[in-house]
């Protein structure tokens, strides 16, 4: 499965530019709604699972932060991010893993995932996420996780995706992440397509 997962995403990061992909935004604007809220300061820690070549990262250097983790199963995707960045990308962390067996060696303050989550149709692969998630994250700190929406698509990158609503995102997490803000957002695919997405701010209890 994992070997599978990784072929399809380095082929998509590999044959596409960002413009051609549906999740590419430019202001990644919800999820940094969500770190202000989990009040992020230029000290704290993030790490983007399944971040590709997404551009929170550049704005998270543009805000002052510099303990930055980017991690993502497609070696494509962040090389293709590290050259957009240029000089300023070089501190950041870019991690090559599948985060269902990927060993988390530090704790971060944030935990953000927008997209890769709902790739998990397998209840074991979830448990597995929900793992790394709880040693990944330190007592305190914050995730934010966002999916499609109940009424989103059903595919993302031509694959099934499993869609979450405020309740369902909280209890497939689970009682050690408290619920602290919902936002439900409407993306546009560079193309001009309409997206729903559920996101979600949760704190790891202390
Ligand atoms: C739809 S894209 C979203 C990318 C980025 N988060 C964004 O918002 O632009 C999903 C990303 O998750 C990554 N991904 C999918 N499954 C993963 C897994 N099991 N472990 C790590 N990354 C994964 C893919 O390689 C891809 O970059």
């Amino acid at each position: 499965m994992e070997n599978s997962r990784t072929t399809h995403w380095e082929q998509v990061y590999s044959e596409k530019a960002d413009t051609e992909l549906s999740w590419h935004q430019e202001d990644p604007i919800v999820s940094l709604e969500l770190f202000d809220l989990a009040g992020a300061t230029s000290q704290s820690s993030v790490i983007d699972v399944g971040g590709g070549t997404s551009c929170l990262s550049t704005r998270l250097m543009e805000r002052g932060l510099r303990d930055v983790t980017v991690l993502d199963l497609s070696g494509a995707a962040l090389a293709s991010a590290q050259r957009r960045l240029g000089p300023i990308g070089e501190s950041i962390n870019w991690v090559v893993a599948d985060i269902t067996s990927w060993e988390p060696a530090r704790h971060y303050d944030i935990w953000h995932d927008r997209a890769a989550f709902h790739f998990l149709d397998d209840a074991d692969d979830r448990a597995a996420y929900v793992d790394r998630l709880s040693r990944g994250l330190r007592p305190g700190g914050h995730a934010v996780i966002a999916s499609f929406a109940t009424n989103g698509p059903k595919k993302c990158s031509g694959l099934p995706v499993m869609r979450y609503d405020p309740e369902t995102l909280a209890n497939t997490l689970g009682g050690a992440f408290a619920p602290v803000a919902f936002r439900s957002h409407v993306h546009f695919t560079p193309w001009g397509s309409a997206q729903s997405f559920q996101y979600g701010l949760f704190q790891k209890h202390r």
